[in-house]
Parts: C-alpha cells; sequence; structure tokens
C-alpha cells in the first residue's frame, strides 16, 4: 500500500505542451504556488484597488484590472499605454513580488525564453460573464520578450489566433493554476477570453484573476 503513492503532487501536472510554435501551456505550473500568489494581489489591491477602464473607443471593459511592477497598462480615452504611476492616486504601481518574477522567469524559461525579466504585471479580474476581446498585446516597446500568463480561480477559454483580427482562434481551456508563455513567432497573434461561466472556486471564489508578466519598457 505505501510505495502506492510514491509520487508528489506536482509530477501529476500534464506536461507542458507547445501549442502553436513559440506558444506554450504549463497546466497547473502555478498552482503550488496559488496562496502566495492570492495574497500578493490582495496586498496590490490594497495599495492600487481593481478598478473599470474605458477603451479608447469609449467602452467600458467588463474586467477590473490592476497592475504591479515599475510599469502598469492602462487605457482611456486617450489609449492604451504603460505609465509608472497609478492614473488614480498619482503614485508609483505596487512593486513586483520577487515570487512572481521567480514563477514567471522560471515559466519562460520552460518555454525557451531564458533570462526574461518583466518589469510590468497587469492583473486582470473577471467576475462571471466578463471577457476580454480578441487583441495583440502591442504597447510594449519591444516584442523580444515573451509573455507569460498566469491563471487563478474559475476556469476560461483562451481564444488564441493568428496574426490577424480574423484567423480562426484555438480554444484553450485555462484552468486554476495555469501558465501560457507565448513569444517569438507566436508574440503578436491575437488572444482573448470567451466570457466566464458563472461558479465557485473553492479557494478563488466567484472569479477569475489572471496576471500577465511582460517586459514592457
Ligand atoms: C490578456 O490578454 O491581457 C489577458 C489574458 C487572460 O486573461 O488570460
Ligand atoms: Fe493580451
Amino acid at each position: 500500500m505505501a510505495g502506492q503513492l510514491p509520487l508528489a503532487f506536482g509530477d501529476l501536472r500534464p506536461p507542458a505542451t507547445e501549442f502553436l510554435p513559440g506558444a506554450w501551456h504549463l497546466p497547473r505550473y502555478a498552482a503550488g504556488q496559488a496562496k502566495a500568489l492570492l495574497a500578493a494581489i490582495d496586498l496590490v489591491n490594497q495599495h492600487a484597488p481593481f478598478r473599470s477602464m474605458m477603451t479608447p473607443g469609449r467602452r467600458w471593459m467588463s474586467v477590473a484590472l490592476t497592475n504591479c511592477g515599475a510599469l502598469g497598462w492602462v487605457t482611456d480615452q486617450r489609449g492604451y499605454r504603460y505609465q509608472a504611476t497609478d492614473p488614480e492616486s498619482g503614485r508609483p504601481w505596487p512593486p513586483l513580488p520577487d515570487g512572481l518574477l521567480a514563477l514567471a522567469q522560471g515559466a519562460a524559461s520552460v518555454a525557451g525564453y531564458p533570462g526574461f525579466v518583466p518589469d510590468a504585471c497587469l492583473i486582470n479580474r473577471y467576475l462571471p460573464g466578463a471577457k476580454m476581446a480578441l487583441h495583440q498585446d502591442r504597447d510594449e516597446r519591444s516584442y523580444d520578450h515573451p509573455i507569460v500568463s498566469v491563471s487563478l480561480g474559475l476556469p476560461a477559454t483562451f481564444l488564441f489566433g493568428g496574426l490577424e483580427r480574423t484567423d480562426r482562434p484555438e480554444r484553450i481551456l485555462l484552468e486554476h493554476g495555469d501558465v501560457v508563455v507565448f513569444g517569438g513567432p507566436a508574440r503578436l497573434r491575437f488572444h482573448g477570453i470567451l466570457p466566464v461561466a458563472d461558479g465557485e472556486h473553492p479557494e478563488v471564489g466567484r472569479q477569475r484573476l489572471n496576471l500577465t508578466l511582460r517586459k514592457a519598457g
């Protein structure tokens, strides 16, 4: 009987897969750090609370967002951009926690992008029904660095398309602790999130949280 369960839970993670050239899905890669990540998000939220933001087209995004790191992604009627200060408070964004930096570096290395040093972490909060329309991540100064995305809480369907908005996207189910890394030839592919279905996650509650780490500046 003893001997029957020799595996650490980490060993039960499904293998990392390169689902398109340069784009990797690392199932449950961050699951062991979920508690620490949630505590970090709580702390960021205390200093730079989640808020709604408006697109340049004057539409409210359905996600609420905040940032940590030297730079934070913002949108308003003037456009999309990164800036060093929270527009609500005028203060710098909370720092990027060391553990989050290490997690992003580790995931990027697994995907073949060693030496990734992010300076920005956008944190999106999806309540049931919230979504993210297909878009490219192109507000960063260089596209030579990958994007590392960490998902927590309710599952969601990630759409990962081509270099044209109209290219038919692949669908990947992202669950609690999953990490996606896309860089190189996949860096500018359109991507988005289908409306999050209602549910209750045992550790995260009735929401999905997503952190995307970028080298923006
Ligand atoms: C994003 O593209 O900024 C968010 C992706 C996600 O929520 O998984
Ligand atoms: Fe994105």
